[in-house]
C-alpha cells in the first residue's frame, strides 16, 4: 500500500527556536518515517509580509534548511524543496483566485490577527497578503496530500484550503482531496517569560545558540513569584522553567526537581543549572550535525536541488489535470507548431 502523503512548509523569516521545534518540527521528524513527506521553504509566503526586504529572506533560505536537517529531517526520507522554484504553485494559485470569494479571505481570523499585529510597522493592505491562504491552498493541493502537519494558528488557512478544494471539485469535477490538519501531540513550549515563544518578544532559545548565549537568558528567567526565599515551598505549575523540564529533562531528574521545589530543598538557581544541563544535552547533537553541514555548504543546495526535482515532477502532473479541467489545453497549438 502507498503511504499517505504529507505536505507542509515554513517561512524563512529567521532562525528556528525551541518553540518551532516542539510546535512543528518534532512532528515532521516523526512523520518522515511513516509517510511520503514534502517539506518546503515558503519563500514566496515570506515575501507577502517582507516584500520590502527580499535580501533578508534570501539569506534565511539555506539557514532554514540547515536548521531542519540539523534537527533531524533526513533528505533520504523526505522531499525538501524551495517553493519559488516550483512555478506550478503560482499558476494553480492563479486558477484558484478566479473562484475564491473575497469574503472568505477577509473573514479569515489568522489574516485579521497578523494584519492587526503588524499594523503600523508594515502596509499589508496588499493583494499578495490577502491572497496568502490561496497560495497556501495551492502549495498543498498541488501535491494532493491527505494530511498537513501545522500549528494551531494555521487551522483557519487549512479550512480555506478544503473550501477551495470543494469549490474546484464542484465547478470543474473531482480532482482534489480535502486534506486534514495533523497537530503536534507534544506539549507547547512557552517562551522564557511564559508568553508565546517569539523572535519579536526576545524570549526565545534558538536551535543554533551556544550555551554561553543561553546561560544568561536562563539565569534571568522568572520562577514561581510566590517563592521569595529558598526555604519557601515552590509550585512548579507556577514556574516558567518547569515546562522546559517537562520537555527536555529526564523523568527521574524531573521527579527530583518537583520534590526539591515543593519541599524547599532545591533552590531556583540550582534548578536553572539543571535546566542548562538539559539544554546542553538536547542542543549538542543538533549543533554537531549543523557544524558538519556548515563545513560543506554545497550540501544544502544539493538537498534543495534534488528535492525541487522530485516536487516538480508531482506538481506538473496535478497542474496539467487542473488546466484540463478549466479547458486551458490547446492541442491545436501543439499540432501547428513550426508550420
Ligand atoms: N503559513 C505557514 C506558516 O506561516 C507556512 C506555509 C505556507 C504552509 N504554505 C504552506 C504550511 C502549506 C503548510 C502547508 O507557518
Amino acid at each position: 500500500m502507498q503511504p499517505q502523503r504529507i505536505v507542509s512548509g515554513m517561512r524563512p523569516t529567521g532562525p528556528l527556536h525551541l518553540g518551532h521545534y516542539f510546535g512543528v518540527l518534532v512532528n515532521w521528524i516523526q512523520l518522515q518515517k511513516e509517510y511520503e513527506c514534502f517539506f518546503f521553504v515558503a519563500d514566496w509566503h515570506a515575501l507577502t509580509s517582507e516584500y520590502a526586504a527580499p535580501a533578508r529572506i534570501r539569506g534565511f533560505v539555506p539557514e532554514l534548511v540547515l536548521d531542519w536537517v540539523a534537527a533531524g529531517l533526513d533528505p533520504a526520507k523526505c522531499t525538501i524543496f524551495l517553493q519559488s522554484q516550483i512555478k506550478e504553485h503560482a499558476e494553480l494559485q492563479l486558477l484558484f483566485s478566479m473562484f475564491t470569494p473575497l469574503g472568505w479571505l477577509e473573514r479569515n481570523p489568522t489574516y485579521k490577527e497578523v494584519k492587526g499585529e503588524l499594523e503600523g510597522s508594515k502596509d499589508l493592505s496588499t493583494h499578495g497578503f490577502l491572497g496568502y491562504p490561496v497560495l497556501m491552498a495551492s502549495d498543498i493541493l498541488i501535491y494532493r496530500p491527505q494530511l498537513v502537519p501545522v500549528g494551531q494558528d494555521q487551522l483557519p488557512h487549512l479550512e480555506l484550503t478544503r473550501e477551495i478544494a470543494r469549490r474546484f471539485n464542484f465547478l470543474y469535477g473531482p480532482l482534489f482531496p480535502e486534506p486534514q490538519a495533523k497537530l503536534t501531540e507534544t506539549q507547547k513550549l512557552p517562551g522564557l517569560d511564559g508568553r508565546k515563544m517569539s523572535k519579536s518578544y526576545g524570549n526565545a532559545v534558538y536551535l543554533s545558540e551556544s550555551l554561553e548565549q543561553v546561560t544568561p537568558k536562563v539565569m534571568s528567567m522568572l520562577t514561581d513569584t510566590n517563592r521569595m526565599r529558598k526555604k519557601d515551598p515552590g509550585n512548579p505549575d507556577h514556574c516558567n522553567l518547569f515546562p522546559y523540564h517537562l520537555l527536555i529533562t529526564e523523568e527521574q531528574e524531573r521527579a527530583e526537581i518537583t520534590a526539591g521545589c515543593t519541599q524547599s530543598s532545591l533552590g531556583c538557581v540550582d534548578c536553572k543549572k539543571m535546566l542548562l544541563q538539559s539544554l546542553e544535552r538536547f542542543l549538542a547533537p543538533i549543533q554537531e550535525r549543523r557544524k558538519k553541514l556548515e563545513a560543506r555548504p554545497d550540501q544544502i543546495w544539493e538537498i534543495l536541488s534534488a528535492g525541487n526535482r522530485r516536487a516538480r515532477e508531482q506538481a506538473v502532473k496535478t497542474l496539467a489535470l487542473a488546466r484540463g479541467k478549466l479547458n486551458l489545453e490547446y492541442p491545436e497549438l501543439a499540432r501547428s507548431r513550426g508550420k
